[in-house]
This record gives structure tokens, C-alpha cells and sequence, in this order.
């Protein structure tokens, strides 16, 4: 590791707005508290960051639909998140929040050193009005038909039936969701941030200075910069948020997305008056934990505000995750998809370790990846409860039996004690390594490797039965035992605090220095060790039945609830139905658009001609997989322009009430072409 002076380590800052699930946990805060508490191990000068995040239009929203004020829900969200980061600890130094005095004027200043050095652009532009209720709307408050799928609840940003991303005004028969009402346009300004104008900063400092940045986070930036930068604006109309430092704005507030990366600054600043030395001496390193769909704010937002004010560093790296998804499907909290964390606590009291240490092992690092309970119990089961537990407590109910719980002394060591120890400094070297790359499950890994060779070493000399035949050999092996036990408690720390702590009580020793853990004499002869007790215990099958059918029943309730089949539409004159040209036909190619979750761009033999559209499938299937499908095509859909790709017709799906998709294939073998009728 570079040396700098110290270390500021930020996690997002999770919306108030609800509560926290193991997708949080894996994403951003497990690898954040295990970086930070390495550092910490390591007597580096460190802090780690992180707070509610109080503002935005989901929160506006939430707390209409409750019929409560905003402040009402950021409060319970806030309490309850607080209290599950600590639970799991999860070790910040400070968790402030965005609705503080403090983060409203560190915002105000930033926005105003900015605004005063004539950074933003102002532009008036027509936005949608609710007349009745007297506000701009947001784009999440207009609802319409979507112009691409017909719709009829697409959002002002986006379609979620279809995926495509829209302008309000793109929608059809647009209505307020706050009154009902259709809005009208009316003028308003706002203030931008020119992000166009930062390109050259931004190809300097990311494509040309962080092509060591993890391929995920890199790529993601070189494709937003490659694709030409907007302004931004970052001023809203919303009567929730911190207000525009600006005379006679009133009505307008921060951009959610300006004021939260600010709330790390705020946050440091409540934590310590010496913040600026965290903030603005080159010789701080700091490091942003986040999610994926955070990168564009973190990597490009954020650093482009803090080059224009001028006085504050960059971050060094930005080690973003992918998604966590539960039993093969996407984390939902509106679809109450998720495990959630105060909840796992009321399940398995006492457990947080196990839990980090799955979410850790499965870590999203380098592609979304799944969590199963099945998974869940085969973890404990088999690596914390049969090495890791099985080692440390055959190590100490041996100790207590033959040597009345005093560490006993080495005698002459054979060529496998020797290569036991030497395999300890070589396993903390690789841990180290890992660590510094943000590798966390590879280091999770090597963690393990030490509780398994211990494991596999007592298994093999298995001094149970030599003791009455050579007890000094049974001393020797114990002794080693016991010494790679006292460096589990340093290498596991960052992974498992918990069980770290108990097994430093288990071995009567207080907290061992890091630089320390690869030596074999952490533990000197005559040393009495504690008790001893289980580190893990087993997840039952049960246990994991119980999980799996909760799981279900919210699958059946989503089923029946609210997602129930929309009523049947309007009749149409047999005329409409025959006007539309609808015909069998085969994917020839599929590949993703660059920048998009959702949207797939495919090539159609029509039978006719070979077409090409672009269809919000890419959450459903994979590109490859598809290729060869037979479809059914609408042929004389008016042609539109995706995302810059001129999408010819539309492929005909199926889609549930929970939003999944199938294709409306022909049901037989039938030439492309074939007319639909
Ligand atoms: O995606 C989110 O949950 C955001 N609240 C993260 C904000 S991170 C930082 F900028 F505050
Ligand atoms: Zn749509």
C-alpha cells in the first residue's frame, strides 16, 4: 500500500426511506467496515464516513402516501438504520444525516463557492405543473402512457414495463399523481453544472490516471465519458431539501444528488473540527464504498464539484460492487424482496458474523451474484462451524484437558510443525495483498486457509491419541494449535468482529497488533487461556425452511396483492385489430445497448425484410440465449428512435403480474413471415 498520511473511508449514504437489506450489507458496508477496520488494525490514522441520505422525491413520495411529513419518515428510517449498521458492526465513526444544520450549510457554501465563480449555467426550460396542487412536478410524480409499450402507468422518467427511459413530456395523457389533474407547462430555472465542459478533467484524471481502478467502476465512466457528458441540473422545484443559497429562489432546493456526496463533508465536520485535513490535504487518501448505480455520481459528479471549487482532494479509488440478488431474483423493497436486516437479527440473535461472513464470501465483486438460504447454511455449516469453530475448540478443550488450560512449551519441531509455521507469515502476506486490492472474498479466503490448515494440522497429528505415549509431542502440537488460533483472532477480525472478540476471550488475550499475526509466538508457554465455548453453532434445516417459506408466502402475497390482472381494456372495431400487421419471425442477434439495464437491441427476420428493434427485455434474458427464438413481430409499429437505434416494430411478450416477461412464440413450425391474425 502507497503510504499517505491518513485515511477517509465514506460508504453511501442510504435513503432514509426505508430499511436496510443484505444488498446494502454486501454491496457497500460489509466491504467498508472490513477495509476500514483493517486499517485500524494496522494503526493507519483512519475514519469511515457515512450517514442518512434525508432528501430526494422518493421521500416526498413516501410520506404523502402515509399521509405524514417527510421529517416523520427520515426520522424512523434514520433510528432503525442507525441501530442495524451498529448491530452488525458495521464500525463508522460518525452516522450524522443530511437534514443537520451542519450538511445544510456545507451544501449552501459549496453551492454558493460555485455559483460565485460563475461555474453553473442557468437555463429556464418548460417543466410540468400540477395547477391544482400548485408544484412543479418531479418526474416520478407525472404518470402516463408509455409512447413505446402503451403503458399506462409509466413514470416521467422512466417505463418499467419496457425499461425505456423517458421525458416527461414524452409521456401520453400525462397526469399529477398528487391531484389527479393533467399539469401544464409552465416555465421555471434552474441551474446546471456543466459537465461538457469538465471533460478534459475527467479524461485526465479517470481514463488516463485510474486504469487501476476496478474494470467494473472504470468501464462504467470511460462509457459515460466516451459518450459525450451534459450539463446536469442541480437545482430542483420541491419544497423538501436544502434550499438554493440564491436570492428569490424560493420553492427551489439541491438536487438530491448535489447535496448527499456533500453529507461526507458535513458528516466530517460534526465528527471533528480538524476536517479539513481529511478533506484538503493531498495527503489524505480517500476511498468511496458504494453500489454500481452510484458510480456516475462518485466517479464524474462529485469529483467534477469538488475540482470546480478547487480546494478539496479526489477520491483514490473507488471500489464500486455490483447487485446482490436473493433467490434468484432482484432485491425489491416495494415487492418486500429482501432479508431484512433488523429482522435476520430477530431470527438468528447473535448471528451478525455469519451473515457477513456469507455476504462477504459471495460478494458481488466483479458480477451480480445470488444469495440462497441454501447457501446460507452450507457456508456455516460446513466452513465456520467444521474449520473454523471445530479447529479453535478442539485447540482449547485439548488444552484445558492435558496442560489444565496453560499453553504448553515446544519442544523439537518436525518437518510439518515447520512447515505449519511457516505457512502462517505467508497466508498474512497474501490476506494483506487482497485487502489492498479490495479483494475481500479472495482475502476472506486466505483468512479461512488459516483456520484450515490449523484444522487439517490437528487432524493429521491428531494428538488425542498420542498423549500417553508422548505427551511433549502432544505439548508441541498444541502449542502451534494455539499460536495460529491467537493470529485467527488478528486475520478475522476485519471479516467476523464478533467471533474475533470471543475467541480473544476464549484465549484470555486482549487484541494483538496486525503487523503480528504471521509470527509463531503470540501466545508464550505457561499463558493460561480462558474457557473456551462454541464459536458457531450449526443452521438447521428447519431454520432454512422457515427462511425459504417466508420467502414464498411474500411471492404468493405479491400474487394477489395489488399486482392483481388488470381489467380488460376498452373494445376496439375489428378494423383496429386488422390494421395491425403481425407476424412470425426469428432473432437473428442480440447485444445489450451500452448504458442500459434494461434495453436489448435485436435483429429481426421478419420473413419480409430483417429488422431491427430495440426491446426492454435485458433484465429477463440473456442476449445469447435468445438468438434463433422464434417471435411473434409487429411489423408496422411506427419506427422510433431508442437511445439513438432506430427500433423497427415490436416483438410481442407475455408479462405476469409480477412484471416477468415471456415471448409469444408460434406454437409450431412455421416459415418467418407468416401472418398473425
Ligand atoms: O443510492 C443511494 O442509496 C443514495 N442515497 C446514495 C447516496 S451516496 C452519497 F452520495 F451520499
Ligand atoms: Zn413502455
Amino acid at each position: 500500500m502507497t503510504k499517505f498520511k491518513r485515511h477517509l473511508i465514506t460508504s453511501a449514504l442510504p435513503y432514509a426511506n426505508g430499511p436496510l437489506h443484505i444488498g446494502h450489507l454486501a454491496g457497500v458496508y460489509v466491504p467498508s467496515d472490513i477495509y476500514t477496520r483493517y486499517l485500524r488494525l494496522r494503526g493507519e490514522d483512519v475514519i469511515h464516513i457515512c450517514g442518512s441520505d434525508e432528501h430526494g422525491v422518493p421521500i416526498t413520495i413516501k410520506a404523502r402516501q402515509e399521509g405524514v411529513t417527510p421529517r416523520e419518515i427520515i426520522d424512523r428510517y434514520h433510528e432503525l438504520n442507525k441501530k442495524a449498521f451498529e448491530d452488525f458492526g458495521i464500525s463508522f465513526d460518525i452516522y450524522s444525516r443530511t437534514s443537520n444544520d451542519i450538511h445544510y450549510e456545507t451544501a449552501s457554501e459549496i453551492f454558493k463557492t460555485l455559483y460565485d465563480k460563475g461555474e453553473f449555467i442557468e437555463k429556464t426550460t418548460p417543466q410540468y405543473f400540477d395547477e391544482e396542487a400548485k408544484v412543479f412536478l418531479a418526474d416520478r410524480y407525472i404518470q402516463g402512457t408509455c409512447p413505446h409499450c402503451s403503458n399506462e402507468s409509466a413514470y416521467g422518467d422512466q417505463c418499467e414495463r419496457c425499461g425505456t427511459s423517458l421525458n416527461a413530456t414524452d409521456l401520453i395523457n400525462p397526469r399529477s399523481t398528487i391531484s389527479g389533474s393533467q399539469p401544464v407547462m409552465k416555465e421555471t430555472k434552474h441551474w446546471y453544472l456543466p459537465l461538457d465542459k469538465y471533460e478534459p478533467f475527467l479524461k485526465k484524471w479517470i481514463l488516463e490516471g485510474k486504469k487501476h481502478w476496478k474494470s467494473n467502476v472504470y468501464g462504467q465512466c470511460k462509457s459515460w465519458i466516451d459518450q459525450g457528458l451534459q450539463p446536469r441540473a442541480v437545482s430542483r422545484d420541491l419544497d423538501w431539501g436544502v434550499p438554493l443559497p440564491i436570492e428569490g429562489t424560493e420553492g427551489k432546493v439541491l438536487y438530491v444528488w448535489f447535496d448527499a456526496p456533500i453529507g461526507y463533508i458535513s458528516a466530517t465536520r460534526e465528527l471533528t473540527a480538524d476536517w479539513e485535513k481529511y478533506w484538503k490535504d493531498p495527503e489524505t487518501r480517500m476511498i468511496h464504498f458504494i453500489g454500481k448505480d452510484n458510480i456516475v455520481f462518485h466517479c464524474i459528479v462529485f469529483p467534477s464539484m469538488l475540482n470546480a471549487e478547487g480546494s478539496y482532494i479526489l477520491p483514490d479509488n473507488v471500489p464500486a460492487n455490483e447487485f446482490l440478488n436473493l433467490e434468484n431474483d432482484k432485491i425489491s423493497t416495494s415487492r418486500n424482496w429482501a432479508v431484512w436486516l433488523h429482522e435476520y437479527l430477530e431470527e438468528f440473535p447473535g448471528k451478525q458474523d455469519v451473515l457477513r461472513y456469507v455476504l462477504c464470501a459471495n460478494a458481488p465483486e466483479t458480477k451480480d451474484n445470488d444469495f440462497t438460504w441454501k447457501d446460507f447454511q452450507a457456508r456455516n455449516n460446513n466452513e465456520l462451524v467444521a474449520i473454523y469453530g471445530n479447529f479453535v475448540n478442539r485447540a482449547i478443550v485439548l488444552t484445558n484437558k492435558y496442560f489444565e488450560g496453560k499453553v504448553p512449551e515446544r519442544a523439537d519441531l518436525s518437518g510439518y510443525d515447520r512447515e505449519v509455521l511457516d505457512t502462517m507469515p505467508a497466508i498474512h502476506k497474501r490476506l494483506e495483498e487482497s485487502l489492498d486490492q479490495f479483494r475481500f472474498r479472495e482475502a476472506l479466503r486466505e483468512a479461512m486457509n488459516l483456520a484450515r490448515l490449523g484444522n487439517k494440522y490437528l487432524a493429521d497429528t491428531e494428538p488425542w491419541k498420542i498423549w500417553k505415549s508422548d505427551p511433549e509431542r502432544v505439548g508441541t502440537i498444541l502449542n502451534i494449535s494455539l499460536q495460529i488460533s491467537a493470529a485467527l483472532t488478528v486475520l478475522t477480525e476485519p471479516f467476523l468482529p464478533f467471533s474475533a472478540e470471543r475467541l480473544r476471550q476464549f484465549l484470555n488475550t486482549g487484541p494483538i497488533g496486525w503487523e503480528r499475526a504471521g509470527e509463531s509466538d503470540l501466545l508464550p508457554a505457561g499463558h493460561a487461556i480462558g474457557g473456551g465455548g462454541l464459536l458457531f453453532e450449526k443452521v438447521t434445516d428447519e431454520q432454512v425452511e422457515q427462511q425459504v417459506n417466508k420467502l414464498l408466502a411474500t411471492r404468493e402475497a405479491n400474487k394477489n396483492d395489488g399486482n392483481k390482472l388488470p381489467p380488460a381494456k376498452e373494445n376496439i372495431s375489428y378494423e383496429q385489430f386488422a390494421a395491425m400487421d403481425i407476424r412470425t419471425g426469428t432473432v437473428l442477434s442480440a447485444e445489450r445497448v451500452p448504458k442500459t439495464k434494461k434495453l436489448l437491441k435485436l435483429t429481426i427476420d421478419t420473413g419480409i425484410d430483417t429488422r431491427t428493434v430495440v426491446s426492454g427485455i435485458a433484465e429477463y434474458f440473456e442476449p445469447e440465449k435468445i438468438v434463433g427464438k422464434k417471435v411473434s413481430f409487429l411489423v408496422n409499429l411506427e419506427p422510433r428512435k431508442i437511445r439513438g437505434i432506430d427500433s423497427q416494430g415490436m416483438i410481442l411478450m407475455a408479462e405476469d403480474t409480477e412484471g416477468r416477461l415471456v415471448f409469444v412464440s408460434p406454437d409450431g413450425d412455421i416459415e418467418n413471415g407468416s401472418i398473425i391474425k
